[in-house]
C-alpha cells in the first residue's frame, strides 16, 4: 500500500513534466527480468507454436470463482504467424491520465461505432516466474479513435497539450489516478477479456490515432485474481502489469494517410522516435513494437492482425479497487 502511494505521487508529478508519467525500473528489478526472459525464450517460442496448433478450437471459459452474470467464451484467436517476441509489461510503467475502469467492460469486440482500420490483438500471456501461459488473467485495453479521443474523456481536446487542460480547467493539484477528469460515459475502444485455458485471448478494436505529444500507442493492463460486477467492470482485481503496445512507422506512416485518420490535421503526429515514453517500454530489453499481420493477407490497410506474447511477473503485484 505504502509503496502504491510513493508511485502515484511520483508519477503525478512525472506528468507534470511530461505528458505521460514514467518511472524508470530499478536496476535489479531490469536484472531479474532479463534473466526470466533469457530463461524462458524457449518455452515462448513453443507456447507460440502450441498456439498455432490450437487455432481452430474455441474453448470456453469455464471460470466459476468469479462473480459475473457474463458468460465468458473465448474466440479462437485468429493469426498466421508466429512473431518471437516477447514483451514484459511492469506495473512502472503508466497507465496515463485517460484509465477509467468504470467504462472498461468484459466483451471481444471493442470497437462498437467507432470508424478506422480494423485491427485484432492476438495476446498470449505468460508467467516469467514459471515459463508458463497464464490462465485466467484479465487483460485490459484501453486507446484513442482515429481521430485522438479516448471515450469517457471526450470533452478534452486531443490537440490541446495535458497541461493546457490541467490549466484550462483550473486544476493546480492533479494526482494520477485521483483526480477525475471523466467528461462523459462513453464506453468505446475500452475493453476487457480473460486468457483461456492456454493463456490465450483476443480483442478486437481499430487500429488507434493519435493525440497530442503522444505517439500511437494502446494501453494495456493485465489483472490476476479478478473480480467484476454485473454489468461487467472490474470490482478489484492484482494488476501485474501495466504497459504501451507501439506499431511501427513504416505502418504507422501507410495507416495514417488514409481515411477516418488523415482528417486529423490540426496537429503533427508525435513518432516513436520523439516519444517521452516509449523508449521505456524497452527496458529489460523487451520490444513492445510487435509487427502485424494482414488479416486478408494482402494489405494492413483492410485490416491487420497483431500477435503479442506478454510475459508477467506474477511476483511484482500492485493492487487495484
Ligand atoms: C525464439 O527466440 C529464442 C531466443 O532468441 C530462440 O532461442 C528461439 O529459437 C526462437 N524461436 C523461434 C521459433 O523463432
Ligand atoms: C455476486 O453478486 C451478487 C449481485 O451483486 C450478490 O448478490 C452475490 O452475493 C455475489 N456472490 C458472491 C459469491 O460474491
Ligand atoms: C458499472 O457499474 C458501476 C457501479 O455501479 C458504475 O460506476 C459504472 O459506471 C458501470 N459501468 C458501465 C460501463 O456500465
Ligand atoms: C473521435 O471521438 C471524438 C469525440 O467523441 C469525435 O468527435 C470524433 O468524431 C471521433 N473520430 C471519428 C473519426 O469518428
Ligand atoms: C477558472 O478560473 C477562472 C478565474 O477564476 C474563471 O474565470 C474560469 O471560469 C474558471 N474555469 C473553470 C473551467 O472553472
Amino acid at each position: 500500500m505504502h509503496l502504491n502511494l510513493l508511485f502515484l505521487a511520483s508519477a503525478a508529478m512525472a506528468t507534470l513534466a511530461h505528458p505521460g508519467p514514467h518511472e524508470s525500473l530499478s536496476h535489479s528489478t531490469l536484472q531479474r527480468r532479463n534473466m526470466q526472459g533469457k530463461r524462458c525464450s524457449e518455452h515462448v517460442a513453443s507456447f507460440n507454436k502450441r498456439r498455432m496448433a490450437k487455432r481452430s478450437l474455441a474453448k470456453r471459459w469455464e471460470g466459476s470463482d468469479h462473480n459475473t452474470t457474463y458468460e465468458i467464451h473465448t474466440e479462437a484467436p485468429f493469426y498466421e504467424t508466429i512473431n518471437n517476441d516477447t514483451c514484459v509489461l511492469a506495473p512502472e510503467v503508466t497507465r496515463g491520465p485517460y484509465v477509467w475502469p468504470r467504462s472498461q467492460t468484459l466483451r471481444q469486440d471493442m470497437t462498437e461505432d467507432q470508424v478506422g482500420v480494423p485491427l485484432w490483438l492476438d495476446i498470449g500471456v505468460i508467467s516469467m516466474d514459471t515459463c508458463e501461459p497464464l490462465p485466467d488473467a484479465l487483460i485490459d485495453f484501453w486507446h484513442c479513435n482515429s481521430t485522438g479521443s479516448y471515450s469517457s474523456f471526450t470533452g478534452l481536446s486531443p490537440n490541446t497539450p495535458f497541461e493546457e487542460l490541467l490549466t484550462n480547467m483550473n486544476i493546480t493539484d492533479y494526482d494520477l489516478g485521483v483526480t477525475d477528469l471523466h467528461t462523459g460515459d462513453t464506453t468505446w475502444l475500452r475493453g476487457m477479456w480473460p486468457t483461456d485455458a492456454n493463456g490465450m485471448m483476443e480483442m478486437k478494436t481499430i487500429f488507434p490515432g493519435f493525440y497530442v505529444e503522444r505517439a500511437i500507442h494502446i494501453h494495456v493492463q493485465v489483472y490476476i485474481h479478478w473480480t467484476t460486477r454485473e454489468n461487467g467492470t472490474v470490482v478489484a482485481g492484482n494488476t501485474v502489469s501495466t504497459g504501451q503496445l507501439y506499431f511501427d512507422e513504416q505502418l504507422e506512416e501507410k495507416i495514417m494517410a488514409i481515411d477516418p485518420y488523415f482528417s486529423h490535421t490540426e496537429i503533427k503526429r508525435t513518432t516513436n522516435a520523439k516519444d517521452s515514453i516509449f523508449s521505456q517500454g524497452f527496458d529489460g530489453g523487451y520490444n513492445p513494437v510487435i509487427s502485424v499481420v494482414p488479416a486478408d493477407g494482402k494489405d494492413v490497410k483492410n485490416g491487420m492482425i497483431r500477435y503479442v506474447t506478454i510475459g508477467v511477473d506474477t511476483s511484482d503485484i500492485e493492487t487495484f479497487n
